[in-house]
C-alpha cells in the first residue's frame, strides 16, 4: 500500500479510457489532460537553453527526477551525463526534456517502480512537447528509446532497433534514435551494456555533427535556467495543436 505521504500509485486505466486531452492548461501543474498527475510529486518540465540546436528528449520522470522536479537526475541522468562527456557535447548546451512529464509508477514494497506511459499519455503530453518545439526550435533532436522516439514522429508504434542511430529527417528536423539511458544501465551483459552506452554516445556526436558548431561544448550559448517556481509557471500557455495535423511521413536525413 502506499504511503499516506505520498500519492497512490496510477491505475491500469484501459488505453481508450475517456481523459480532457481537449484541455488547453496554462501551466503543467494545472495538467489533467491525462490522469497521472494525480499521483506524481511533481511535474517535470524541460530544462535547458531557449532556442537551442540540440534537444533530447528522454521518456518521462523517474522516481529522483518526480521528487526533484528536474529531469534526469537520477541514475539515468548521471549515465547520459557520462555520454554526454564522451561524445564532447555540454549538457548545459542542449535542452533535455521527457515525452512524457508526470512519474508513473506501480508500487513494489516500498518501491515506486517506473511503468511506461500508455499511448493516450504521451498523446495528452504531446501538448506540453509541441510547446517545447516551438520554444527551443532545435535542429536536431536525440530521442532516447521507443516512447520518446514515438512521441517525437507522432507515431504510435517504432522499431527503434531497426532505425537505432539513423538520422530521420521529420518536419524540419533531424532525429537520431538511440537507446535510453536506463536499458544501458540494466542490460545484463556487459558488453551488450557497453554497446548500449557506445550508441547513446555515438548518437550525441552525430547529433553536435548535424547541429553544427553551437551545440558543441565550450561555443558559449546562453544557458537560461529556469527557477523551481517559474518551472511550475510557464510564460504563457502553449499554442493550441491543430486537431488533425497531418503527420508527414519520416524520411532518411542525408549526412551533413
Ligand atoms: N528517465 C527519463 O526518461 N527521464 C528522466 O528524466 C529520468 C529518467
Amino acid at each position: 500500500m502506499s504511503s499516506p505521504s505520498r500519492p497512490a500509485p496510477p491505475g491500469d486505466a484501459p488505453d481508450d479510457a475517456p481523459q480532457p486531452s481537449d484541455q488547453r492548461p496554462a501551466t503543467l501543474d494545472a495538467c489533467r489532460r491525462c490522469d497521472l498527475w494525480r499521483h506524481a510529486t511533481h511535474g517535470v518540465p524541460g530544462d535547458g537553453p531557449t532556442p537551442a540546436p540540440v534537444m533530447v528528449v528522454g521518456e518521462q520522470p523517474g522516481n529522483q527526477e518526480d521528487l526533484a522536479g528536474k529531469a534526469f537526475v537520477g541514475p539515468a541522468g548521471r549515465l547520459l551525463d557520462e555520454a554526454f562527456e564522451k561524445a564532447g557535447l555540454s549538457r548545459e548546451s542542449v535542452f533535455l526534456t521527457n515525452a512524457v512529464k508526470h512519474f508513473k509508477w506501480e508500487l513494489r514494497g516500498k518501491r515506486r517502480l517506473h511503468k511506461t506511459p500508455a499511448q493516450r499519455e504521451i498523446e495528452a503530453c504531446g501538448y506540453w512537447l509541441e510547446d517545447e518545439f516551438e520554444r527551443v526550435a532545435p535542429r536536431v533532436v536525440v530521442a532516447l528509446g521507443a516512447t520518446a522516439l514515438k512521441a517525437v514522429l507522432g507515431v504510435k508504434a517504432t522499431a527503434l532497433r531497426k532505425v537505432l542511430g539513423q538520422p530521420i529527417e521529420h518536419e524540419g528536423r533531424t532525429v537520431i534514435p538511440t537507446y535510453h539511458p536506463s536499458y544501458a544501465l540494466r542490460v545484463p551483459d556487459p558488453a551488450a551494456r557497453e554497446a548500449a552506452f557506445d550508441e547513446i554516445v555515438a548518437a550525441l556526436k552525430l547529433a553536435a555533427k548535424f547541429s553544427g558548431k553551437a551545440a558543441r561544448k565550450g561555443a558559449g550559448k546562453t544557458v537560461v535556467k529556469r527557477s523551481a517556481a517559474a518551472r511550475s509557471a510557464p510564460e504563457s500557455a502553449p499554442k493550441p495543436r491543430p486537431k488533425s495535423k497531418p503527420k508527414s511521413k519520416p524520411k532518411p536525413a542525408a549526412e551533413p
